[in-house]
């Protein structure tokens, strides 16, 4: 019999999520030795519609805290695990409920549409959630024109382009895509004529001004899968980079910043995804009455998409 000693982290974790009838979803900005353990992988979008659908009783999410938070808003009966409690989001820190209350207070006659970039408490005084890949769909598909955006900046603006509604934006932003500079792209658009520019729309507008393509982190591992693209200048999480070449190995992937790395997604590895399986903590829990709150704001999204 094998000692579980003699076992890889790997095997080990793979082990004990049968025993635990644990399903590990996974970001794609996560450590490249995380991403090769993901029974799902994909943007946070992706990752809240296979949270609300698994059978299993346990999610391990490798992420950040608010990605975790939603799984628990939409499947309370669960166990969400996150490795570690302290992989937050500092955008997300950039509002507080309190914040927001006083906000709806100036403009009382304005939506408010929340990326999922957010806490539980702020979720539960939106009127609807959205994420990179859909932000645009979901403040089209509200009967007001005048919407209050929170708390990302950028994307509120990169929405504001593709939209007539008059939209609030909230000063947030995030510190790792703010890294990501429309000179660096200048300059690899030099080096790399042929390769598309991608970026997420966390990035400042003057880099989303010289992309190709601006889209969520699955949208740009489906674009990485075109036939007509085989060099990729990528405007986002370094993290992305180890699942584009792993599926692409064929294709160029050229980040705009090795700088662009978010200290949070990186405070997730093999070690805290095993003892959080062992222990069954840290777990992470919305109090009833703020979740049924959110969850008609990330209901309402989910309805259409
Ligand atoms: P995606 O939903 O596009 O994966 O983005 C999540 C995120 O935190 C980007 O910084
Ligand atoms: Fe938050 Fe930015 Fe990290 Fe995404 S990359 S989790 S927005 S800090």
């Amino acid at each position: 019999m094998t000692n579980n000693k003699d076992l890889s982290l790997a095997e080990r974790i793979s082990k004990l999520k049968q025993e635990r009838n644990a399903v590990i979803l996974v970001h794609n900005y996560q450590l490249g030795e995380v991403q090769d353990i993901a029974d799902f992988m994909g943007d946070s979008l992706e990752l809240s519609q296979n949270a609300a659908k698994t059978e299993a009783e346990v999610i391990v999410f490798c992420g950040v805290h608010f990605m975790a938070e939603t799984a628990a808003i939409l499947c309370p009966e669960m166990t969400v695990l996150l490795p570690d409690l302290h992989a937050g989001c500092p955008m997300a820190d950039m509002i507080t409920a309190e914040q927001l209350r006083q906000k709806k207070k100036e403009l009382p006659n304005a939506s408010v549409v929340c990326y999922v970039n957010s806490t539980a408490e702020v979720k539960a005084e939106s009127d609807i959630c959205c994420t990179s890949a859909n932000a645009v769909k979901v403040v089209e598909s509200l009967d007001n024109d005048e919407i209050l955006f929170v708390p990302d900046q950028y994307l509120g603006h990169y929405v504001s382009t593709k939209t007539n509604k008059k939209l609030h934006l909230w000063p947030g932003y995030c510190p790792t895509h703010a890294r990501i500079q429309p000179q660096d792209i200048i300059k690899l658009k030099q080096e790399y004529p042929q390769a598309k520019v991608v970026v997420h729309p966390e990035c400042r507008p003057e880099v989303i001004a010289l992309a190709d393509e601006v889209t969520s982190t699955g949208g740009m591992v489906r674009y990485a899968r075109r036939e007509d693209v085989s060099e990729m200048i990528v405007g986002t999480e370094m993290g992305i980079i180890y699942h584009l070449r792993k599926e692409n190995p064929g294709k160029k992937f050229i980040p705009v910043s090795e700088q662009a790395i978010c200290p949070d997604m990186k405070l997730i590895t093999l070690e805290k995804v095993l003892r959080s399986l062992e222990k069954m903590k840290p777990q992470v829990k919305v109090t009833e009455e703020t979740r049924l709150k959110a969850k008609a704001a990330v209901d309402k999204m989910l309805a259409i998409v």
